[in-house]
């Protein structure tokens, strides 16, 4: 069994973020989306990973992630010239996988509770592919499943208007050599992109056994800045605490996480939060969910349920700052010189809620 984990993609609906990083590097609780995609896949027993990455973010995946060696896995990067597709990501894997079973894993999910259940149920089964399905409220914008009288899947339906079940599509599936087959009989969606549900939706119409797996404990796709900050709120509420930093003179709960050289004086701090390495917290109150990164300073401030990324400066904050995801090296502050008002320096997509 191999794994395959896919980290190009565009990143758009996590602009300004993504124009100088990959969204698969920004960090829940203080480690990327993507090595816990790594370690997930680890943790089931596979150790030979490729990864799929491209331009512009191929170069710093590589750079981060490295040999694997310090996960104990063995990585393989692939690149993907253009973000073909889910699909085409599998089409030109086809030399790293061989004609071994793989487990495909989307490096922007994350899901609870690990997949080693599935890997065994897949290893032990006859089918040609097994996708993980999972029950939610309103499947209007997921991928949508119809299974048919022996529990197979008989139909897959992308966003649609009534959901004919409430099964939606996670991110991770089980595919054999028969995926490459499909992938390369399909043809472009009208985003123009090769989707993988016509792909599985392919090997079902061509007489492939296609099975549900359903997954009961959380799973998040990162995609977007709210799915961000609810999946570091769940990683957070998991997050085993331990405290190697300062706390001088403040009220910091059990559930706080405070790592080496950071330290925080005359402040408040509630969990579940982590505090990263270096980072000094000053007459301030950090609440709930939040996840503040290494080398930042937090002066004079409030923030709650945020990610705030390495070397940022926030300072001096007259309201609180609450559901941000705030990127690296950006300083918050408030303006000494007069006139009053909001003076602001935004990269281009960036968003601002101002009460
Ligand atoms: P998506 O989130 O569906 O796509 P995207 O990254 O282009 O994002 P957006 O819609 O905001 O523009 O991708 C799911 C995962 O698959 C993500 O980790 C990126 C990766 N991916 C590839 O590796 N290659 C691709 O061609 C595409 C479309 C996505």
């Amino acid at each position: 069994m191999k794994g395959l984990i896919l980290s190009g993609g565009k990143g758009t609906r996590l602009r300004p973020l993504t124009f100088t990083s990959a969204k698969q590097l920004i960090p829940l609780a203080n480690k990327p989306v993507l090595f816990r995609v790594i370690e997930t896949i680890r943790d089931a027993g596979v150790t030979d990973i490729g990864v799929v990455v491209g331009p512009p973010t191929d170069e710093e995946v590589r750079a981060q992630v490295g040999d694997g060696s310090r996960w104990g896995v063995k990585i393989t990067f692939i690149t993907q010239d253009r973000p073909a597709g889910l699909a085409h990501a599998v089409r030109i894997s086809r030399d790293f996988i061989g004609d071994d079973r793989f487990v495909m894993f989307l490096g922007d999910n994350c899901i609870q509770g690990g997949i080693h259940k599935l890997i065994r149920q897949y290893a032990d089964s006859d089918y040609n592919s097994q996708i993980v399905l999972k029950q939610v409220p309103d499947p209007r914008s997921y991928g949508v499943a119809v299974l048919n009288a022996t529990g197979g899947i008989e139909r897959l339906i992308e966003k649609p208007k009534d959901p004919p079940s409430n099964l939606a599509l996670v991110g991770v599936y089980m595919f054999d050599k028969h995926v490459f087959e499909a992938v390369d009989a399909i043809k472009p969606s009208w985003r123009g992109e090769l989707e993988i549900t016509d792909a599985i939706q392919w090997l079902v119409s061509n007489g492939r056994k296609v099975f549900p797996y359903i997954h009961t404990g959380w799973w998040v796709d990162t995609g977007k800045r709210e799915d961000m900050l609810e999946a570091n709120s769940l990683v957070l509420e998991e997050l085993v605490p331990t405290v190697d930093g300062v706390i001088e003179n403040s009220e910091v709960d059990q559930r706080v996480t405070v790592e080496k050289g950071a330290v925080i004086r005359n402040s408040i701090v509630r969990g579940p939060a982590i505090i990263g390495e270096n980072t000094r917290i000053e007459n301030s109150y950090i609440g709930p969910f939040t996840s503040i990164h290494n080398d930042c300073v937090i002066e004079n401030a409030e923030i709650d349920r945020s990610i705030v990324l390495e070397n940022c400066e926030i300072r001096d904050i007259p309201a609180r700052i609450h559901d941000s995801l705030i990127g690296r090296r950006s300083v918050v502050n408030r303006a000494a010189q007069k006139p009053t008002g909001y003076r602001l320096m935004l990269g281009d997509y960036s968003q601002v809620g101002l009460a």
